[in-house]
């Protein structure tokens, strides 16, 4: 007998496409989902408002118990309970823009290597998920957060691959074009901070399924993951 619902693990390097398809992997099979990325965000958002070093420790830890965070994600009283992009706010203040600025992308990654920080994120996340039944992406879902997870999903793509979708994804969003090396290099740094750092490195889990994305269409990856959650729960 299981004491909660299912729950699916979503990790991967930046720019492999977990959002969008955790998203609409959440939306088919009717569960929640939570962009834990969006809780880093928002915790670098408030410390650069208030012009803390994300470096320092001290500042950082007594940053994090006056950080709320809400996200709309986890309202679960609609009829389809995920069909948009996570809004989030902090300490009633909406981010949900800001969160994805230049500024707050480049500080994230020290902020997510701070012990105190991930310590905080951690619990708040595995509260989100106690119930089950949800989607939850990030770097460190399958080892960390959820360890026992029903389907844990590393998701991949090459780094070429990743920083020609983020040019595409700047020219949809009419942003000033930048060039793909530039994006390559950008990508490689941010996969060699996260998967060095000394508290839960971004890492495969042993049991993780990996799906590389290279050449593989939206629709493709989404209909792989939700048959191997089918078939999961059916073994
Ligand atoms: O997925 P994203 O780009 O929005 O994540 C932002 C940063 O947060 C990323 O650089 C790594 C970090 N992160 C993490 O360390 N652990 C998670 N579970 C999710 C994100």
């Amino acid at each position: 007998l299981r004491s909660r619902l299912p729950i699916i693990a979503i990790d991967g390097p930046a720019g492999a496409g977990k959002s969008t398809v955790a998203r609409q992997v959440a939306q088919k099979l009717g569960l929640l989902y939570l962009d834990t990325g969006a809780m880093y965000r928002a915790i670098t958002w408030l410390a650069l408002q208030q012009g803390i070093d994300p470096q320092d420790q001290v500042a950082m830890a007594e940053l994090m118990p006056t950080c709320q965070i809400q996200l709309s994600s986890l309202e679960n009283d609609t009829e389809s309970p995920n069909p948009w992009p996570t809004r989030v706010w902090v300490n009633q203040q909406e981010v949900t823009q800001a969160i994805r600025s230049e500024v707050v992308t480049k500080q994230v990654s020290a902020v997510a290597a701070q012990p105190i920080v991930r310590e905080t994120l951690l619990k708040q996340q595995q509260q989100y998920g106690e119930k089950g039944g949800i989607v939850m992406e990030g770097r460190d879902i399958g080892t960390h957060v959820f360890p026992q997870a029903e389907l844990k999903v590393f998701l991949t793509a090459s780094v070429h691959e990743r920083a020609r979708r983020r040019q595409l994804d700047l020219k949809a969003q009419n942003q000033p074009p930048v060039d793909l090396e530039a994006l390559e290099r950008a990508i490689y740094e941010r996969d060699r901070q996260d998967s060095s750092r000394q508290v839960a490195p971004l890492q495969k889990a042993p049991d993780a399924v990996e799906v590389q994305t290279d050449g593989l269409s939206i629709a493709a990856v989404i209909a792989k993951i939700v048959s191997l959650y089918q078939a999961r729960l059916a073994g």
